[in-house]
């Protein structure tokens, strides 16, 4: 499953991290890669773990909290520190898959990549080209999304960023391991729960069916979740 999550950031707080990227140090994107994407790879990221790295990729992390449909639809046990990367002057990613297994460098902390993340810091009028395009068992998806906004679909899909001809393309990325391995299983949770809501919604959560079909939904979680 693709999906959206709008709004994650405001603008007012794309802005405000806009500012300290812009002023910050930049490094070759190699540094994370593997060594296949590493031939695929032309970007500049900022470095892992530094000060400006770590105070937007916490306030990432707290507006995901926050965010019902981003929980709903990753169902995350543990997400990678987010990473920022920057695109131009005709930089690009090749056809790439994400890596199974992230370590945090110097650390113990691990994490199987179930899902991958961008969250957009460009507004799109404001660079050509740079569209992340993504092949899946949905079919091959074109995402370029207002500042602020992010796309989550599955790491197992093959996807690349076509070069950037014009301004700049800077975005966060990172993965997460869900509580739900099999995105098959994930999508049909993502779907129950959107009923649910909807039903509940129109019904009230006193109902009866919505009370059993909210059982059904816990019951299937922990018959597929780990924790
Ligand atoms: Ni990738």
């Amino acid at each position: 499953m693709l999906i959206e999550i709008p709004e994650v950031l405001t603008k007012e707080q794309v802005a405000q991290c806009r500012q300290l990227m812009d002023a910050a140090e930049w490094v070759d994107g190699n540094v994370t890669s593997g060594s296949q994407s590493a031939l695929a790879k032309n970007n500049m990221q900022l470095p892992e773990g530094s000060p400006v790295a770590r105070q937007i990729g916490d306030l990432i992390q707290d507006a995901l909290g926050q965010s019902p449909l981003f929980i709903s639809a990753a169902l995350p046990l543990k997400v990678f520190p987010p990473l920022f990367n920057r695109y131009e002057g005709g930089q690009a990613f090749g056809m790439h898959v994400d890596n199974a297994i992230r370590q945090l460098r110097g650390t113990s902390f691990r994490i199987r990549s179930d899902l991958s993340a961008t969250l957009f810091f460009s507004e799109p009028e404001d660079y050509d080209g740079g569209v992340l395009t993504i092949e899946d068992t949905f079919g091959k998806q074109e995402v370029k999304l207002p500042a602020g906004h992010m796309v989550l679909y599955p790491s197992s899909s093959l996807h690349h960023v076509t070069s950037v001809t014009r301004g700049a393309r800077v975005s966060s990325f990172f993965w997460m391991q869900s509580m739900v391995r099999d995105d098959a299983q994930r999508t049909l949770l993502f779907q129950l729960d959107n009923s649910i809501q909807a039903v509940g919604a129109e019904r009230g959560g006193k109902d009866p069916e919505v009370i059993r079909l909210t059982g059904v939904y816990h019951n299937l979680l922990r018959m597929w979740a780990d924790s």
